[in-house]
């Protein structure tokens, strides 16, 4: 028997009541990125992570400052000769709104059903924080681990990462490893164990379309003034055609085809259409027609609006022709769309369809790039071995839909090889009320990375 099992699985089991605690302790710190309020909460989350890592005898430990919120760091480079692993999360967390529909406040953690219930307990603190175990179970009952570990927990993922090329820029020197290895995503539906093999770039902007100097009588200027708000629905109606293709000129120039034998691996997955209908509440699945569920979310771009405001809001009626309204307007990226030139081609657009008596005005707000992995590097064969040994099931490989900046820097910046070693369950609620996760997941997560470091020192021997 290796030693994660023989050593490691028992303390686990026993340090399970502690570890809960924990888990909870920083699950009730609020740390949206998103909101300048919670930038004191940004920081005791970064220095509770600090004193955890310090506790547990990781090194070099630091809150590192960045243009926003600042970067943890700490690692373990005792185990000579055995390669080094840079491991990244995040531990900033989603807006909460709307928040009445949360059955227990989002930062009051509750379990119930083997599941754990808060913001940010899967998507990512969970996911850190069972890396921290990992890592104390093999200190604490072999006084070692089997590689060198970088650990690197970002404050801005969710924020779409803007400070944190500039300080893997700053840090390179000090960041040698052989490989990155993320845990940020997730298993497949039915919960099937996944390692996630491509994630998509994100472009996100702003829209300020702005009339009159002030809100004005709508029956004393309408017919007269142009109405900023008829005016955005205009614009965002431009934006897409009625099947979901997006309308943008030259929007789709740098996709990449997908290859027939892509197309045959995106097909094996089997997925549940109408199961993703039924999760999600809508009455049929709405996407770019030619291609399947997976094929949408994994490999073809997207833009969407993530919300918009102007004029009226309250109860009753007020006849208003408004001064300005608002849209925030983002897109998915997939392999080879430039983010940048994305920004400027929805920006063009954006003007072009701007009817006359307005000003418009589009902002980016950030963004990622998107990233592709192969399956047949050596690390991510240990890896699925890993959770193959511990969930009894090998995973499936996945292109997701969503964006972690960092992965893509990882590669372009720093030469890694990534694997996305995630353990959430597919229907986790992230960035939605009520995000849980499962007990089981959580704690084979810990088992699984456990087992991974002492693979991986076999499978990148030098
Ligand atoms: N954990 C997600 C990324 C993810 C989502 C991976 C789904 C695999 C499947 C991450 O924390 C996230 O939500 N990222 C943001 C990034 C954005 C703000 C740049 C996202 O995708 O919206
Ligand atoms: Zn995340």
């Amino acid at each position: 028997m290796s030693d994660a099992a023989a050593a490691v699985d028992p303390y686990l089991d026993r340090t399970a009541r502690e570890r809960l605690e924990e888990y909870q302790a920083f699950l009730r710190i609020p740390s949206i990125s998103a909101l300048s309020e919670h930038a004191g909460d940004m920081r005791t989350a970064a220095e509770w992570l600090a004193e955890r890592m310090r506790a547990i005898g990781l090194e070099h430990v630091e809150v590192s400052p960045t243009a926003g919120h600042p970067v943890v760091y700490g690692d373990w480079l005792h185990a000579e000769g055995a390669p080094t692993v840079l491991v990244y999360g995040h531990y900033d967390v989603q807006p909460v709104d709307p928040l009445e529909l949360w059955v227990r406040p989002p930062f009051e953690p509750r379990i119930e059903d083997g599941r754990i219930y808060a913001r940010g307990a899967a998507d990512d603190k969970g996911q850190i924080h069972l890396h921290l175990w990992a890592a104390r179970a093999w200190l604490e009952t072999k006084g070692r681990l089997p590689v060198n570990v970088r650990y690197l927990f970002e404050g801005e993922e969710e924020s779409g990462s803007v400070n944190f090329d500039a300080w893997l820029q700053a840090n390179r020197q000090r960041l040698g490893a052989d490989l990155a290895v993320i845990s940020d995503s997730g298993f497949f539906q039915g919960n099937v164990p996944a390692i996630t093999i491509g994630l998509r770039g994100l472009m996100y902007a702003q829209i300020d379309v702005t009339g009159p100097s002030q809100d004005l009588h709508s029956g004393t200027y309408g017919g007269n003034v142009q109405n900023p708000a008829n005016a955005l629905a205009v614009i965002l109606a431009g934006l897409r055609d009625p099947d979901g293709t997006v309308a943008v000129p030259g929007f789709y120039d740098e996709v990449r085809a997908l290859s027939e034998a892509e197309r045959r691996e995106f097909a094996r997955l089997a997925f549940d259409e109408d199961g993703m209908a039924r999760e999600t509440g809508v009455p049929a699945l709405f996407g770019e027609p030619g291609f399947g569920a997976l094929e949408r979310r994994g490999a073809r771009p997207t833009l969407d609006v993530n919300g918009l405001w102007g004029g009226f809001q309250g109860e009753g009626s007020k006849t208003i022709i408004p001064a300005h309204a608002h849209a925030k307007v983002s897109c998915r990226l997939v392999p080879d769309m430039d983010p940048k030139r994305t920004f400027q081609r929805v920006r063009d657009h954006v003007a072009a369809l701007t009817p006359p008596g307005v000003r418009v005005e589009t902002q980016l707000i950030s963004d990622g790039l998107w990233s592709l992995t192969g399956i047949d590097h050596p690390a991510t064969r240990a890896a699925a071995q890993c959770l193959q040994e511990v969930f009894g099931q090998s995973p499936v490989y996945l292109r997701e839909g969503g964006s972690i900046p960092a992965a893509a820097s990882f590669g372009s910046m720093l030469g890694l090889p990534v694997v996305l070693l995630g353990f959430t369950p597919p229907d986790d609620h992230a960035h939605s009320p009520n995000e849980f996760m499962t007990l089981a997941n959580y704690e084979g997560g810990i088992r699984t990375i456990a087992r991974y470091w002492e693979a991986l020192a076999s499978a990148l021997a030098r």
